[in-house]
C-alpha cells in the first residue's frame, strides 16, 4: 500500500512547551483514517502541519513520496490537500454561495451563476443549505455542511475533516458518511477526527491514537474496539461507562418554579410554546434540529425577540419579563451556554481569565472600578482547576487552547456569572469521553446547589441520563414531558417527530 501522506517524527512546540512529539503516521491511498485523542492530544496540530496551517518544528512530511513543506493552507490546497476546520473558516458577511466559491480562479466572472450551481453542488450532496443566505445567518450544523461543501468543492486528493459531524443531525450524519464513502471510492485519502467513537468505528480503515502530543497506537479497525480506544486514549481504563443504565437513579424533585412561558410564539420557528422551569432540578430538551428548541430558549435567554404581538408571556420568579438584550436576562441571573464559541462572546486574542472577567463584569456582579491583574489571574486558576482546562498556564489566550478546552471556558464564563438558571446547548459538543463526565458531574453539582437547569441535547442517552425530567420539542412547541423512569429512547424519539 502506497502512502499519500508520511509524516516522520514530527514534533511541534508552542513556547517550548510539545503539542505533538516525535509522530509517525502515515495516510495511504483511497483510506479514510480515524485520528483519535482526547481534547488537547494534538491531533488539530498534527492535521494543521499537513495542511499548511502550521509550520512543524521537528521531523518531515512526505507527500506523493516527496518531502514537502507549505508555507500556507492555500498553498496546500492548490497541491490537492483540504482541511475542513474544527473552527469554522467561512466568511460570515458573505452568501453561502460566494464562500463555496471563494479562491476559484473564475469567481468574478460567474458571480451571477453561482448561486445556481451551488444549489446542485449542496443537493448533489443532499445538503439542505440555501446558498443565498448569509453565512452569518446559518446554525452550526449548515456552517459544517459549508464547510465540508467547499472541501469537497476543491477536488482534493486528501481531505482532512476536524470533527466534521459534532453538529449534524443523524440524518445528515448519513449523508456525509455516505459521501464519505464515495470519496473514498473515487480514491480520496481522508482523515476523519472526531470523539464519537462509534462513528470512528464505523466508518473507518485504520485508526491512530494520539496522546499527550504522542503517537500511542494506529492499525486496523477491525482489530479495535470501544474499550481499547478508550484505554489507549487516556493510558487508564475508565471506570464507569458514562451511558450507563440508571433507570433507578434518584430523580430530584421539583423545586421553585422560577420562569414559565406562556404561549411564547416567534415567527415560525417557535409557535404556543408553554413550559415551566424550576430550581434544583435538571429539565432535559430533546427535539431534532428545526424543532425550535434552541430558537425557544435563545428568547428566554434575550438574545432573540420573541413577537411583539401576540408573542406570548414570560414570567421569571412570578415578575412578567421582556429581555432586550442577553445582558438583561445575565443581570437577572439566566445564563445560556451554546455550542457557538465564537457568537457567545469569547474573544480568541483575549486570555482566559479576561474571558472569564467579561462575564462577571456582563452580569453586573463586580463592583469594582479597578480591575486588578491579581484578581483575573485568580479567576482563571479557579475555573481552570475546576473545568480541568489543559493550558500551559493561567495567562494563555484562549486561541492557544485546543478546542474542546475552548469549549470549557465558555462553560466556566456562564458559570462565573453566578447564575440562577443555566441553559446549556450542546455542552459536551467537541470535548472527550473524560471530559464529558467531568462536565455531567458539574451539571448534577449545579442542580444540588439549587440552581435551574435546562440541557438542550440531541443526543438521547445525554438527555436520559442527565434529566431529571424530559421536554419534548416538536414544530415549535414543547409537546410533552417524560419523567426518565418511563421514558424509553424510542418514546422521546416517536415524540419528536409524530
Ligand atoms: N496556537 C497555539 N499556541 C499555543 N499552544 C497551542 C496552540 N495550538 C494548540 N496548542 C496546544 O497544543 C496542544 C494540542 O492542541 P490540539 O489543538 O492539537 O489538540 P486536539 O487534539 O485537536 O484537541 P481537541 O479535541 O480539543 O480539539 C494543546 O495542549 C494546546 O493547548
Ligand atoms: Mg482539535
Amino acid at each position: 500500500m502506497t502512502a499519500v501522506i508520511k509524516m516522520e517524527k514530527v514534533s511541534k512546540f508552542y513556547r517550548k512547551v510539545p503539542a505533538i512529539r516525535g509522530v509517525d503516521f502515515d495516510l495511504r491511498k483511497g483510506e479514510i483514517h480515524a485520528l483519535l485523542g482526547e481534547n488537547g492530544a494534538g491531533k488539530s496540530t498534527l492535521t494543521k502541519i499537513m495542511a499548511g496551517v502550521v509550520e512543524a518544528n521537528e521531523g518531515r512530511m512526505l507527500y506523493r513520496g516527496k518531502e514537502t513543506r507549505f508555507s500556507s493552507p492555500h498553498e496546500a490546497l492548490q497541491d490537492g490537500i483540504a482541511m475542513v476546520f474544527q473552527e469554522t473558516s467561512l466568511v460570515p458577511s458573505m452568501s453561502v454561495a460566494q464562500n463555496l466559491y471563494l479562491g476559484s480562479e473564475n469567481f468574478l466572472n460567474r458571480l451571477r451563476g453561482i448561486n445556481i450551481s451551488a444549489q446542485q453542488f449542496l443537493q448533489s450532496l443532499n445538503f439542505g443549505v440555501d446558498p443565498k443566505a448569509m453565512v452569518e445567518s446559518l446554525g452550526a450544523a449548515s456552517m459544517q455542511m459549508v464547510e465540508i461543501a467547499r472541501a469537497v468543492h476543491h477536488n482534493a486528493e486528501v481531505i482532512i475533516f476536524d470533527e466534521p459531524t459534532a453538529s449534524l443531525t443523524p440524518e445528515e450524519k448519513h449523508y456525509f458518511f455516505g459521501l464519505l464513502k464515495r470519496l473514498k471510492q473515487s480514491g480520496v485519502s481522508i482523515i476523519f477526527i472526531s470523539h464519537a467513537l462509534e462513528e470512528a468505528l464505523e466508518i473507518s480503515d485504520r485508526i491512530t491514537i494520539l496522546r499527550d502530543g504522542e503517537l500511542v497506537m494506529t492499525g486496523d479497525t477491525k482489530d479495535f474496539d470501544r474499550d481499547i480506544i478508550v484505554s489507549a486514549m487516556v493510558g487508564r481504563e475508565l471506570s464507569d461507562e458514562i451511558y450507563r443504565d440508571d433507570s433507578v437513579r434518584t430523580l430530584r424533585k421539583y423545586g421553585k418554579k422560577v420562569l414559565a412561558l406562556h404561549d411564547v410564539s416567534k415567527g415560525s420557528m417557535v409557535r404556543n410554546t408553554s413550559f415551566s422551569i424550576f430550581s434544583g432540578q435538571i429539565t432535559g430538551v430533546f427535539g431534532l434540529i428545526g424543532s425550535g428548541r434552541t430558537e425557544t430558549f435563545r428568547i428566554v435567554a434575550g438574545v432573540d425577540k420573541r413577537d411583539f404581538s401576540r408573542g406570548g408571556e414570560i414570567e421569571f420568579e412570578d415578575r412578567k419579563v421582556r429581555y432586550v438584550t442577553p445582558t438583561d436576562a445575565v443581570a437577572d441571573g439566566i445564563v445560556y451556554i451554546t455550542e457557538d464559541r465564537k457568537g457567545e462572546g469569547i474573544f480568541d486574542s483575549m486570555g482566559i481569565g479576561e474571558n472569564l472577567f467579561g462575564g462577571i463584569l456582563a452580569a453586573g456582579k463586580n463592583d469594582n472600578w479597578v480591575v486588578r491583574k491579581s484578581d483575573v489571574r485568580k479567576l482563571a486558576s479557579t475555573w481552570i482547576e475546576q473545568l480541568n482546562i489543559k493550558t500551559i498556564n493561567a495567562e494563555a489566550q484562549v486561541v492557544e487552547l485546543s478546542g474542546g478546552n475552548q469549549q470549557k471556558v465558555v462553560i466556566g464564563k456562564g458559570l462565573a456569572q453566578n447564575p440562577r438558571i443555566v441553559i446549556f446547548d450542546e455542552p459536551t459538543r467537541g470535548v472527550d469521553v473524560g471530559a464529558i463526565a467531568e462536565i455531567h458531574q458539574l451539571i448534577n453539582d449545579l442542580a444540588d446547589r439549587g440552581i435551574a437547569v435546562v440541557v438542550i441535547s440531541s443526543y438521547l442517552p445525554e438527555i436520559m441520563n442527565l434529566s431529571d425530567r424530559i421536554l419534548v420539542c416538536r414544530q415549535g412547541r414543547i409537546v410533552e414531558e417524560f419523567s426518565p423512569h418511563d421514558a424509553t429512547q424510542e418514546k422521546i424519539m416517536y415524540a419528536s417527530v409524530h
